[in-house]
């Protein structure tokens, strides 16, 4: 039987209705159980009603399978969660709205006050915030090291009881690369969860490592074209069946309009990635040779310190190159300037090449000895490597840098 809010109820039971009820509840349009859309239609519904009380409670109860309400679960983003945890080698997922999102709500699920995090000087800018200030704020503290101060991770994981080592490889934006198999190993020895933040690396990716938790901007590689933000939380059911409620209850929901997007971007996430990785192994060679480059930081390169590990651990190298110049502030500014087909603008992975200059380049928190650490000076310049012919990418670099050098 249809319920009184069924959009599918009979037609004839609209007959008695008044216009102004009649528009609130439209007339249904039945796809017939053998004429499936070849691509699944976009539940833009905040609500799903059961027939009944009863079968609502039973429901609510997790005696039946279905949907309540969008903030908790919605069919459009179960599809993009069942993907993921797939891609990643993991059974579960939890989709949020942004990768920052992910961060705050696996660290803020997972600690309490008193609690010690590890993290890294070479972590993204917002992840170091939030471990610096947000968990600060609740009691928890940290310890920042060098992902590569592998005595470091040694000591404070033996020495001090760690709920979270939260880690990046490779890192932005000079892409060191983590020991993983190192660093998981020491961490499970002593019961801190680890937690890596896989956005650089991409889905296909280090799924055979123990890592507790795979955290990505959905923003990046899985969108693909820039044009909305997400963030998955990737983890075996247990661990997201621990954190779900806590974060359910924080709200940072995504849109299901973002993730039918986002699903769509995923079509051609395998194409995109390889032809970004071809395209910045190729540029990373270019740079390599010029005069005006000092060094060239892509882990593909048989010269970058850490290809050997790169190559145990992943599949291919990423699409971020950062390189020094010989030269400052003023020759980076006048690079990215010049450059045609790299747009100045934050973020990554998209099908487009983007470029940073030294100036814009984060870590202005960093202390003189963590600077140092983090690699990151006056000339260095990164590049996120897009889609495009990759001759028409090099001969750019080329005049622009030229041009920074006149
Ligand atoms: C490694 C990494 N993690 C997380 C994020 C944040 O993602 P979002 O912009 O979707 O919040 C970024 C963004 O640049 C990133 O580079």
């Amino acid at each position: 039987m249809a319920s009184r809010l069924d959009y599918r109820a009979p037609l004839d039971y609209r007959d008695a209705m008044k216009n102004q009820t009649f528009v609130n509840h439209p007339p249904p349009v039945e796809v017939p159980a053998d004429n499936r859309p070849l691509v699944a239609p976009i539940y833009q519904s905040v609500k799903f009603s059961f027939d009944d009380t009863a079968e609502t409670s039973s429901h609510l109860r997790g005696q039946r399978a279905g949907f309540y309400y969008s903030r908790t679960s919605n069919p459009t983003l179960r599809q993009l969660e069942l993907s993921l945890a797939r891609l990643q080698g993991r059974d579960e997922c939890l989709l949020v709205g942004s990768g920052v999102a992910t961060i705050a709500a696996v660290s803020l699920a997972l600690c309490k006050q008193g609690d010690h995090v590890l993290a890294f000087v070479e972590s993204y800018g917002p992840t170091r915030y939030l471990v610096q200030h947000l968990l600060a704020k609740f009691g928890v503290s940290h310890t920042l090291l060098s992902i590569e101060d592998r005595d470091g991770i040694e000591r404070v994981l033996s020495q001090t009881e760690t709920r979270l080592a939260l880690f990046e490889s490779p890192t932005n934006p000079v892409t060191k690369i983590a020991d993983i198999e190192h660093l998981t190993a020491h961490a499970g020895r002593t019961g801190c969860l680890t937690v890596m933040d896989n956005t650089f690396a991409g889905f296909h990716n280090h799924g055979g490592f123990a890592v507790d938790i795979f955290l990505h901007s959905l923003t990046k590689y899985a969108s693909g074209h820039g044009d909305v933000m997400g963030g998955a939380i990737i983890a075996r059911s247990e661990l997201i069946a621990r954190m779900r409620k806590d974060i359910v209850s924080m709200g940072p929901t995504l849109d299901p309009h973002a993730a039918f997007l986002i699903q769509r971007g995923m079509r051609t996430y395998f194409l995109r990635y390889e032809r970004q990785c071809a395209n910045a192994l190729a540029v990373s060679r270019f740079l390599q040779q010029h005069p005006r480059v000092r060094r060239v930081f892509y882990p593909g390169l048989e010269t970058h310190p850490q290809h050997a590990l790169a190559k145990r651990q992943m599949s291919d190298f990423g699409t971020v190159v950062s390189f020094e110049l010989d030269g400052g502030l003023k020759e980076g500014s006048r690079m990215a300037d010049a450059l045609q087909y790299f747009s100045i603008a934050a973020s990554l992975g998209s099908a487009e090449s983007l470029v940073v200059p030294p100036q814009l380049l984060g870590g202005q928190d960093y202390t003189p000895e963590q600077r140092a650490a983090s690699l990151i000076g006056p000339g260095t310049v990164r590049l996120s490597i897009g889609i495009e012919d990759v001759a028409d990418l090099i001969s750019d670099l080329a005049q622009a840098l030229d041009k920074a050098f006149a």
